[in-house]
């Protein structure tokens, strides 16, 4: 059950624990089969698509700085907060609507950027 203030369509997906996303890192898991990027920054729950524009690398295994999330095979770079890419500002993944709930987190997705903007 979700809290009665989210929206409720799409659905929201539980897609891992709290606990097991700490500050400062990222998580690749499944949610209703897309393979999602979920990271803690510094509290803040973000998720974006888990498939690098450049050749597909899975940004949720990538390091976290702050908000920026570098891709692990060839650098580009992420705002996991809009999902545009940080060196040109044009690049983007999409970005999906986060919440936690009873110490789950909830992740809707969406077929079109809905965080941000750009
Ligand atoms: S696959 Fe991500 S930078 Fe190349």
């Amino acid at each position: 059950m979700t809290d009665a203030s989210l929206p409720t369509s799409p659905a929201w997906t539980a897609v891992a624990a709290t606990a097991d996303v700490p500050p400062g890192t990222g998580r690749v898991v499944n949610a209703d089969g897309r393979l999602v990027a979920v990271f803690n920054a510094g509290g803040e729950y973000h998720a974006i698509d888990n498939q690098c524009p450049h050749r597909g690398g899975p940004l949720g295994k990538g390091s976290l700085d702050g908000h920026t999330v570098v891709c692990p095979w060839h650098g580009w770079s992420f705002d996991v907060r809009t999902g545009i890419n940080v060196d040109t500002g044009r690049i983007r993944v999409r970005c999906f609507p986060v919440a936690v709930e009873n110490g789950r987190i909830l992740v809707q997705v969406v077929n079109e950027p809905v965080c941000g903007s750009g």
